[in-house]
């Protein structure tokens, strides 16, 4: 039998699965056969699922608004974005600042063209001040509204090398939306972010779904799964710039921010990590959170339980191991053993 016919074979066994995730956070249009069929979606499906994810998204954060600052709730209604420059006291930062940058801890790391992304899960024990930042509540109500609905996020520090000479196109240097619904994310930067330190770039009030966004998701979705643009294809929509105004949204803005600095936003918003024109080295507490988007409830998230919340991260890892040692798998994510957040990347000089 060929690939192809078990392929075919195997199909009635593998549709309740493809079911399954248009009814959650699927976003795959090469992946998922039926999110990506070109007939259901001029049917309608992808826009039904951005239209109905977005009702339930307001919904939600109508439940949320009181557990956050006025302030913080208007400027996140009106932007996709908070920015709260200087949010841990000078103590407590100083603190944080000591304990991740004083030792080694254990990592992973990823290349994208000529970006490496290091990972390193906050279990280590020296790590106890960031621990602190990640069980805030405050914090935990600011990515909840951002992902339109509360739940444990998953917390790490993030360490992002960026080095044109490298080669190769960084996929998140494109502008774009992470996927079709609301989805929290934040980094709480431990180092300045300048001009030129490939910062944060987000289109203000690109997570409002206009009209026009409607009617450009559902234009998009006719042709994604054949779309040259990998990331395009997989469900993240890529976006040229020239092409926002058309949609009601305005000029993107660059967030240059001083170490210390909270920026929680929902990156159905387009965004984009700016390209860097040197090598740069930027590090920060990163954290996501992205939930089933048609479910009308807050709360109630499997990863808050005992033993996966904010363990998360191990528990991927330790997944990833176990494949390696069993199944043989390779994986994106790289061990290169106990490091120093800020050393070089790619196991190198150490
Ligand atoms: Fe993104």
């Amino acid at each position: 039998m060929t690939p192809k016919l078990i392929d075919t074979l195997a199909a009635p066994l593998r549709a309740p699965f493809w079911l399954a995730g248009v009814l959650g956070t699927e976003k795959s249009f090469l992946a998922n056969p039926i999110i990506g069929s070109p007939y259901l979606n001029r049917l309608g499906l992808h826009r039904a699922r951005v239209r109905l994810a977005a009702a339930m998204a307001r919904r939600r954060r109508a439940a949320m608004a009181a557990r956050l600052d006025p302030a913080d709730r208007a400027a996140f209604d009106r932007d996709g974005f908070v920015v709260r420059p200087d949010f841990l006291p000078p103590e407590a930062f100083d603190a944080l600042r000591g304990a991740v940058f004083g030792g080694v801890h254990p990592a992973r790391e990823m290349r994208q063209g000529g970006t490496v992304t290091r990972m390193t899960p906050l279990s280590d024990p020296p790590l106890a001040p960031a621990r602190a930042f990640a069980a805030r509540e405050d914090v935990a109500a600011l990515i909840g509204y951002a992902a339109g609905r509360s739940g444990a996020p998953v917390m790490f520090l993030q360490t992002v090398f960026a080095d044109p000479a490298r080669g190769g196109v960084d996929p998140q240097t494109a502008l774009h939306a992470d996927t079709f619904h609301a989805t929290g994310k934040l980094w709480l930067f431990l180092t300045d972010v300048g001009e030129n330190d490939g910062p944060f770039v987000f289109v203000p009030g690109s997570h409002r779904l206009t009209p026009e966004r409607l009617a450009w998701e559902h234009e998009q979705s006719l042709t994604a799964r054949g779309d040259a643009r990998r990331h395009h294809a997989l469900g993240s929509f890529r976006i040229a710039p020239e092409g926002l105004a058309a949609l009601g949204y305005g000029a993107p803005r660059r967030m240059m921010v001083k170490a210390n600095t909270l920026i929680v936003a929902d990156t159905y918003g387009f965004h984009h990590r700016a390209p860097s024109p040197r090598p740069t080295t930027r590090v920060e507490i990163h954290g996501y959170l992205r939930r089933n988007p048609f479910l009308p409830w807050n709360g109630l998230d499997p990863a808050g339980l005992p033993g996966v919340r904010g363990r998360q991260l191990d528990l991927y890892f330790g997944w990833l191991d176990l494949r390696r040692q069993h199944l043989g798998a390779g994986s994106i994510w790289k061990d290169y053993g106990p490091v120093a957040v800020d050393a070089p990347a790619g196991g190198q000089a150490r």
